[in-house]
């Protein structure tokens, strides 16, 4: 089968090549997947530039985490999936799991049932992001009834963050999101009730107080005008230095960094909320396997808006 493959550290179009390698098989607990979709995260294009392990993030020559694909096999220990079911899922974060190939085999719990009304590159692209909010509003005890609630996140037009407004917007929060202008209309869109210019600091400040602010800007931290005694603060990129003292100076009373999880039954919530119009992807631009390489320069950009999806045929 085809696979993409880092030869090792260095720009996209260097170091970067698809090549041939052994189909998986799959363990008793894993689901043999044939790949249609796969979202590329900024972990896929990081690890390729640097060539290292990130913390718990296991560094690999053959990336891809994301995928949306059918179901060709299942091992013996598998229940509730069969060949042929359309799945998706976040493949063995944060080891290595190689979805940027014809197939993958993955382990049952990270997946869950696609939903019908996603295309495939919306089911690719989703996972890592969608998830990413998920847990992050979990660390902030934003679950279940959300309503009369204020959230801010930072970087709303993203891959996580576009899907974090609506995450939140579905629990019945108040959505407050940062974008660049350009961008405003799109978060409104997607139910964002405020949205900020990031580059307008006296808008910023005058930002009234939130509960919840999750940041997906690296080194973002909400302006401190919006935290107030009991605001939880989560960042998925890391503070920087000092922030983390003013914010609590400020009240915060969560201050957290959170790593995302492969997590097959958070997935299966979420393909319910695809399915019941509460909850789309925006997909940046959907590109073939053969232009993998262009696919990771325009997410390298850092302006896109949703996700870069490669589709496989
Ligand atoms: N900890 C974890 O588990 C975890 C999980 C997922 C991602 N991450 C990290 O989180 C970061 C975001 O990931 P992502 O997939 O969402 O990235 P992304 O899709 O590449 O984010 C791009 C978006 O960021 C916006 N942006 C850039 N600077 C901004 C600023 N100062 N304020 C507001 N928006 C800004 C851009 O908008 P404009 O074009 O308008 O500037 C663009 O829409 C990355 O560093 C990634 O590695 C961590």
């Amino acid at each position: 089968m085809r696979a993409v493959r880092y030869t090792g550290a260095g720009a996209a179009a260097e170091v970067t090549e698809l090549v041939e390698v052994a189909d998986p098989t799959p363990a008793q607990d894993e689901v043999l997947v044939r790949v249609a979709a796969v979202g590329l995260n900024p972990v896929d294009v990081k690890i390729r530039a640097a060539a290292v392990d990130f913390g718990p993030i296991e560094y690999t020559t053959l990336p891809g985490w994301d995928v949306a694909g059918e179901v060709v096999a299942v091992g013996p220990a598998v229940d509730g999936f069969a060949p042929g079911d359309p799945v998706f899922g976040l493949a063995r974060f944060p080891r290595a799991a190689h979805t940027l190939a014809d197939l993958v085999a993955v382990p049952a719990s990270d997946l869950a049932h696609a939903p019908a009304a996603w295309s495939v590159a919306q089911q690719g692209g989703a996972p890592l992001a969608v998830l990413t909010a998920w847990h992050a509003f979990e660390a902030a005890g934003l679950t279940g009834d959300a309503t009369g609630k204020r959230v801010l996140v930072l970087g709303g037009a993203g891959g996580v963050g576009h899907l974090a407004v609506q995450v939140a917007k579905s629990r019945g929060a108040q959505i407050v999101a940062t974008a660049s202008r350009a961008k405003h209309d799109v978060l409104t869109g997607l139910g964002a009730d405020e949205v900020v210019d990031y580059k307008d600091e006296s808008a910023l400040e005058e930002i009234a107080p939130v509960d919840v602010v999750l940041s997906t800007v690296d080194n973002g931290v909400p302006p401190l005008g919006a935290v107030r005694e009991g605001t939880a603060v989560i960042t998925i990129t890391g503070f920087p230095d000092g922030a983390e003292d003013a914010l609590r100076a400020a009240g915060a009373s969560v201050v957290q960094r959170i790593m995302v999880a492969a997590d097959g039954p958070a997935l299966a919530e979420v393909a319910a909320l695809a399915d019941d119009g509460r909850l789309t992807v925006l997909v940046d631009g959907a590109f073939p396997l053969d232009d993998v390489v262009a696919a990771q320069e325009r997410l390298e950009t850092g302006r896109v808006t949703g996700k870069v999806v490669v589709t496989l045929s």
